[in-house]
């Protein structure tokens, strides 16, 4: 038997329902929010993400699946979404559109070869958004307030929402100087990579899992105190737009993120909810201007953030959240002697060309099995076709909640079986 590749997993029925929830409510709150829908392909040239998400990160160092093809171009699949999305922003001259700041959803599934574990897969399905040409503290909020409202609105509570700033250029070039000059002495303590990251992106320090502890960690200069006015003065924007919608937060100045376009807000949110397990990111996002210049774009700010399906599902079982399902089938038909079968077939054929879910029986099963699959398959009617029937052109029509039999004429099913339906959905 071939097993599927580590760090990837099959959704079957009775999960994938799941997975359509929370998809349609992601779309209908993009709608609310007039963010359109993007796709781009599975996977990019690898320079794109060595460029959009930075040489020195641990996506592109270490978790890229990148692979040559035959006609010996380097391709990856994707790790994430912003560099794609931005990429089609520059070559389809999205910035050139009447409508502006360009408000994008996607929703797809990334790639990262990490080491897997309880919310870490290889193979994961991100919702994301992005929303260029706008350097407007108030779509900052925006964004944050979308990711806020998708857990919101399925249930959830234990909901943490971190906060920081990583400034402009200046700030960024000072803050990065007083890093290195804080970390230099201890440098020998540190982990072989974080040595290589103090070279080359010292920001990537204060994200190392393998240092945490270090003492030198806690006393690290923290970027609020290297803001210049105008950076300052954003970030204060920000907290007041978040604070006018009610949005609570935490600002933490070690909040860094692990990908290299971000500057100014950036954020996480994370689930507190007990027994959620070690990793406790659902969804993380930022600005980044300077991305679409870096692509090879016109100077176009930008905003995003994004989010795994499978860690969201997780949060809403730890908070025991059982999302409303509807996996009930509007009816099932019966058939009862040789005669039967080929009108049940047309019957179906009717039933469903009128939009009614229906199913029927196929592998010759007897009468009380028959019910029983309508059972299982929670038909709320189920339709009785026998010879007798047949003889009368006439069907029985069972209301499986309310146990209520009638016999109507098989002419009138398709109306009946409308009219019963929309009642029961009232
Ligand atoms: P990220 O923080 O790398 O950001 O990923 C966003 C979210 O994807 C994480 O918070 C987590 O929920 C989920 N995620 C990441 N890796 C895995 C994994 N191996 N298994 C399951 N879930 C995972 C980005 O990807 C940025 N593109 C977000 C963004 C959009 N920033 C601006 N715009």
């Amino acid at each position: 038997m071939i097993h599927l590749p580590r760090g990837t997993q099959d959704l079957l029925p009775g999960t994938t329902e799941k997975w359509q929830h929370v998809e349609a409510k992601f779309i209908e709150l993009c709608r609310n929010f007039n963010y359109q829908e993007i796709r781009t392909p599975i996977f990019e040239h690898t320079e794109l993400f060595q460029r959009g998400v930075g040489d020195t990160t641990d996506i592109v160092q270490k978790e890229m699946y990148t692979f040559q093809d035959r006609g010996d171009r380097t391709l990856t699949l994707r790790p994430e979404g912003t560099a794609s999305v931005v990429r089609s922003f520059v070559q389809n001259k999205l910035f050139g559109q009447a409508n502006q700041p360009q408000k994008l959803f996607y929703i797809g599934p990334m790639f990262r070869y990490e080491r897997p574990q309880q919310g870490r897969w290889r193979q994961f399905v991100q919702f994301g958004i992005e929303a260029l040409g706008s350097a407007d503290p108030a779509i900052d909020a925006e964004v944050i307030s979308l990711a806020m409202e998708i857990y919101k609105q399925l249930g959830l509570r234990s909901l943490k929402l971190v906060i920081n700033t990583l400034g402009d250029q200046t700030s960024r070039e000072n803050h990065r100087n007083a890093l290195v000059e804080h970390f230099e002495p201890h440098k020998e303590e540190l982990c072989s990579d974080c040595q290589v990251r103090l070279a080359q992106n010292p920001l990537r320090v204060l994200d190392c899992k393998k240092d945490r502890e270090h003492p030198a960690m806690k006393t690290a200069p923290s970027i609020l105190s290297y803001l210049t006015e105008e950076a300052d003065a954003y970030f204060t924007k920000v907290k007041a737009f978040l604070d006018i919608m009610d949005i609570s937060y935490h600002v933490d100045p070690n909040l860094v993120r692990g990908l290299d376009y971000y500057n100014h807000t950036a954020f996480e949110i994370m689930s507190d909810a007990e027994g959620f397990g070690a990793i406790t990111t659902l969804a993380g996002g930022g600005r980044y201007n300077g991305l679409v210049e870096e692509l090879g774009g016109p100077e176009t700010p930008g905003i995003g953030f994004a989010l795994s399906v499978e860690r969201l599902l997780m949060a809403l079982e730890a908070e025991n959240i059982e999302l409303p399902i509807d996996d009930a089938l509007d009816s099932y038909v019966i058939a009862m002697g040789e005669k039967a079968e080929l009108k049940t077939a047309e019957l179906v054929n009717q039933l469903r060309q009128a939009g009614i879910q229906v199913d029927k029986d196929y592998q010759g099963k007897k009468f009380k099995a028959q019910f029983k699959a309508a059972d299982r398959l929670k038909a709320k009617f189920v339709l009785i076709l026998g010879e007798n029937e047949l003889a009368e052109n006439k069907i029985e029509i069972k209301n499986m909640q309310t146990g209520e039999q009638v016999s109507i004429s098989l002419p009138d099913i398709v109306s009946y079986l409308t009219e019963q339906i929309k009642k029961g959905g009232q």
